[in-house]
């Protein structure tokens, strides 16, 4: 099996070539995934509801990320993983070193930070700086619920959108070498990713990214209670695990989900 990189994420993109990207939080599931042909995987904070069964993100620790990093990466050794910054992990400069190397000793190739403030984007350069591979997060960023007071799409009013533009440039001028753009609407997404140079990768932000993807328990169904507008249950179309995730990738690759229903 090939090694999955940032520089083939790149020649996707150049090639103008889509791809598809599941959260996985086990071995079994990352080796599942890896050999139906996930490439990427993301060890995500969602872990604090799909497998801890809290309403938040907000209780997951950096060891809760790195115990399911160092185990997706047994099951997936040649998959890019990226693995999240919980929630006031990455709060000071000194705690991002720390927890990135703890995230990258247990196996990630790269962490992933929410929002666009002027400290993400110092702390993004911070650590690019010191090699450290960075994922950008923006649009609906799940750690700010207390804030935001409930999880809606981002970006809809001209002066919004303008900031989540600008902070997409500022991120990838920082240096981080991927985009994760979350509940934005279609045409937001469109721009975004047309101007930035680094793959981006969109959940809820239409089907012009660069890469998609979905919370692996969305994919099969498992999701209970509020299903979120984005996500499809391709378990249910196909019958089986298997066919599922071949069916998710190929409709990724080929344009057709996230479809107009999927969309905001
Ligand atoms: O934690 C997570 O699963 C995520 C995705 C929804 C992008 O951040």
């Amino acid at each position: 099996m090939k090694l999955t990189t940032i520089s083939c994420l790149n020649d996707l993109k150049i090639k103008r070539k889509k791809f598809a990207v599941l959260t996985a939080y086990d071995f079994s599931f990352a080796k599942l995934f890896s050999s139906e042909g996930i490439e990427v995987l993301l060890v995500g904070d969602s872990l604090g509801m799909t497998l801890q069964g809290h309403n938040s993100t907000i209780p997951v620790t950096i060891n809760d990320i790195a115990y399911h990093t160092s185990s997706v990466r047994r099951g997936a050794p040649h998959a890019l993983i990226i693995s999240d910054f919980p929630f006031l992990s990455y709060a000071t400069p000194q705690q991002s070193f720390k927890n990135a190397a703890k995230l990258m000793r247990a196996g990630a190739n790269m962490v992933k930070l929410e929002g666009g403030r002027i400290w993400v984007i110092e702390t993004i350069r911070m650590l690019t700086e010191r090699s450290v591979s960075v994922c950008g997060h923006i649009g609906l960023t799940p750690q700010s619920i207390n804030i935001l007071g409930k999880y809606k799409v981002q970006g809809f009013d001209k002066k919004n959108a303008d900031i989540i533009f600008e902070n997409a440039q500022a991120i990838e001028s920082a240096g981080a070498q991927l985009l994760i753009l979350e509940c934005i609407p279609n045409k937001l997404a469109k721009i975004i990713t047309k101007t930035l140079k680094i793959p981006v990768i969109g959940i809820g932000a239409g089907n012009n990214t660069d890469g998609q993807i979905l919370v692996m328990y969305d994919i099969f169904g498992i999701t209970d209670g509020n299903i979120p507008k984005f996500a499809k249950n391709f378990l249910s179309e196909t019958g089986d695990i298997r066919a599922a995730i071949r069916q998710y990738i190929s409709e990724v690759k080929n344009g057709n989900f996230p479809s107009i229903e999927h969309c905001f």
